[in-house]
């Protein structure tokens, strides 16, 4: 999967810019505030229908512009790909798929895949667990659409259980239409628990290979999956697994309407990660902590392939610069294969070591 040109007009700091990019190695290089960043974000965009720093797309228009427009001609399985983005002030953004409109993420995200690594990464090993369902949805709804339908419809069905929690102590006949809520929850929850469950044991598998390479063979990662007590088996039929969601619904249901809220579901879910059997939350040090941050990033670049045959756009925003020497070795010997972006401040021994096509962004204009 690969980028090869890419229109900006009006996105963010870009008034109008065209770009062909390089099939393996783009460096873009520039001072803080010039429009590195903005430049992922538009590859990301394309992708996956989102920006992965902002959930207004009204943010993503030029402050002076009341439009705005991303454009992308794409390469994967053998095939060329056009993907456009239109963004309106007042109105909702517009996609398309070879001219044709998109209607959903998901068809941006048959196309191509991203992987974004970036400083806030470390936060996966170290905050709380919405950061790491967030990853999980992130990749998961990119790779898989039944998730990504499943994971909307999870969430409309929290928001109005914890509207009715909230309100029914003043309108108590809300309560009538508790139970529908709760079954939804039941209903779609287990298929987000069917594949981050299948999500995850991947994700150990190839981690582990990462963290322990990086680490020089002497640290061992684990990730587990931390979901709804009740389920014994997340690998369960999903029959099984709405059951054993029912019970712990049934069970929680005094305890929700007292404290009005939403206690039981695997929008409570989490990852365990643990270095040598210890909690890297609790435990690692700064340096284990950036290497476990890498591997789970470099073990979703390697579920993808799997998934879909090749590798997905893999986008590094000013990390590399932050590894040391060892670990920038690491990650540029594993990142052979796909195509790549790397943003750094300077045009330094990166940009030399890295070869492939380099480009300069001043203000956001880009220049080879
Ligand atoms: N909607 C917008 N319209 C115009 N400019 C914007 C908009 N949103 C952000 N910007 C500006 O774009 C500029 C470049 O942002 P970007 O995050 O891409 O910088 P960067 O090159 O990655 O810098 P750094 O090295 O500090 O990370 C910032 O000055 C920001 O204020
Ligand atoms: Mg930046």
């Amino acid at each position: 999967m690969q980028v090869d040109r890419l229109e900006l007009e009006g996105f963010r700091n870009y008034e109008r810019q065209t770009v062909a990019f390089d099939s393996k190695c783009n460096v873009i290089w520039g001072e803080n505030a010039q429009g590195k960043t903005n430049l992922l974000e538009a590859i990301v965009y394309l992708s996956c229908g989102r920006s992965p720093r902002t959930r207004a797309d009204r943010e993503l228009i030029g402050f002076s512009k009341d439009e705005a427009r991303l454009t992308g001609r794409i390469t994967a399985r053998g095939r060329e790909f056009r993907i456009q983005a239109d963004f309106m002030r007042g109105r909702r953004r517009k996609l398309w798929v070879n001219q044709v409109p998109a209607k959903t993420n998901a068809a941006l995200s048959e196309v191509y895949n991203t992987v974004l690594f970036r400083p806030e990464d470390l936060f996966l090993i170290r905050e709380g667990a919405s950061v790491r369902r967030r990853f999980m949805d992130n990749a998961l709804c990119q790779l898989r659409p039944r998730y990504a339908a499943a994971l909307s419809a999870y969430n409309r069905a929290q928001e109005q259980k914890i509207r009715i929690l909230r309100d029914s102590q003043e309108h108590s006949s809300l309560m009538d239409a508790l139970p529908e809520f709760n079954a939804q929850m039941v209903f779609y929850g287990a298929v987000l628990i069917h594949y981050r469950h299948q999500f995850i044991r991947r994700l150990n598998e190839y981690a582990a290979v990462h963290h322990w390479e990086c680490s020089g063979g002497r640290e061992r990662l684990t990730i587990q999956y931390r979901t709804v007590s009740s389920i014994r088996n997340p690998a369960a039929e999903l029959s099984v697994l709405r059951e054993e969601l029912r019970q712990h619904m049934d069970a929680h249901q005094t305890a929700e309407q007292a404290g009005r809220l939403c206690l039981s579901g695997p929008h409570k879910d989490d990852l365990l990660v643990e270095i040598d059997g210890r909690e890297a939350k609790t435990y690692s040090s700064q340096g284990q902590t950036r290497t476990a941050a890498l591997a789970l990033k470099l073990a979703e670049r390697e579920i993808y392939k799997n998934v879909s045959g090749e590798y997905p756009v893999l986008l590094l925003d000013d990390v590399l610069s932050e590894l040391d020497p060892r670990r920038q070795d690491f990650v540029l010997n594993r990142i052979a294969g796909g195509q790549v972006f790397i943003t750094c401040c300077e045009e330094d021994r990166l940009t030399n070591l890295l070869g492939g096509q380099v480009f300069h962004v001043k203000h956001g204009n880009i220049v080879c």
